[in-house]
């Protein structure tokens, strides 16, 4: 390519690609609309949905719980780290749950989570402790996004996904996936919501351009 078609190409790159060094929202998109993430993290749960049933466990409140299992759930628990959290019927650590007896579950919804928590291992053991011989684990991550309020010790790949529950589930058993691609992750960075972006903009699926991380474990 010549200079100047060089020079005509930088300058239409500058015009497409948003200049500003601030974030359009600094609350994961929360005050435009729908956090983008939101999009692939319901969209697989309504995938999933079948496996919530039965005697649940979720963290922070039971919003998943009811939206995607319904009347197949017989018994909701709330779990959180955070005393304050009145939502939570168990505050607890996930790390080491040895108030919640092996074997107890149908379904553990573990969305975005274990990013959070220094020893992921440790997390991971106590999930598949706790789950009933066929209840399921619907488990997501960021593997990109803006590092905001929370501590965020970690980001995961579909194979760092695999190696973590890989010492506990099966691998027939473990169905992994990625949600996202490259115009929807910017956005995402960006701080766009939903409602920026049309729908075949969320719903294309690039996995060499992942923005979350998805797996389906049965015990
Ligand atoms: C970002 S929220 C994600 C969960 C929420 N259900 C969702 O889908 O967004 C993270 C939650 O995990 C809790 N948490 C962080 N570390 C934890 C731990 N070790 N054990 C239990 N809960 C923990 C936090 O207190 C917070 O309520």
């Amino acid at each position: 390519m010549t200079n100047t078609l060089l020079k005509i190409r930088a300058r239409l790159t500058r015009w497409l690609v948003p200049a500003s060094l601030k974030p359009l929202s600094s609350k994961f998109g929360f005050d435009r609309g729908t956090p983008i993430d939101r999009y692939w993290i319901e969209k697989f749960l309504n995938q999933n949905s079948s496996l919530i049933r039965g005697r649940t466990l979720e963290i922070t409140d039971a919003k998943y719980t009811k939206k995607f299992g319904g009347e197949r759930v017989t018994r909701s628990d709330v779990l959180d780290i955070n005393p304050k959290n009145k939502k939570a019927n168990i505050h607890g650590d996930l790390r080491s749950l040895s108030q919640i007896k092996s074997g107890t579950y149908d379904c553990i919804i573990l969305t975005h989570v274990l990013g959070l928590i220094d020893d992921f291992s440790a997390a991971a053991a106590e999930c598949f402790r706790i789950l009933k011989p066929g209840g399921a684990l619907l488990f997501t991550s960021s593997c990109l996004g803006p590092i905001l309020n929370e501590k965020v010790y970690w980001r995961f790949t579909p194979h760092s996904v695999k190696y973590i529950f890989g010492k506990y589930f099966k691998s027939k058993n473990m169905v992994i996936e990625t949600f996202g691609n490259v115009l929807a992750g910017q956005a995402f960075w960006l701080g766009m919501a939903q409602e920026d972006l049309n729908p075949s903009q969320l719903s294309h699926n690039d996995p060499r351009f992942p923005v979350i991380v998805t797996m389906r474990a049965v015990k």
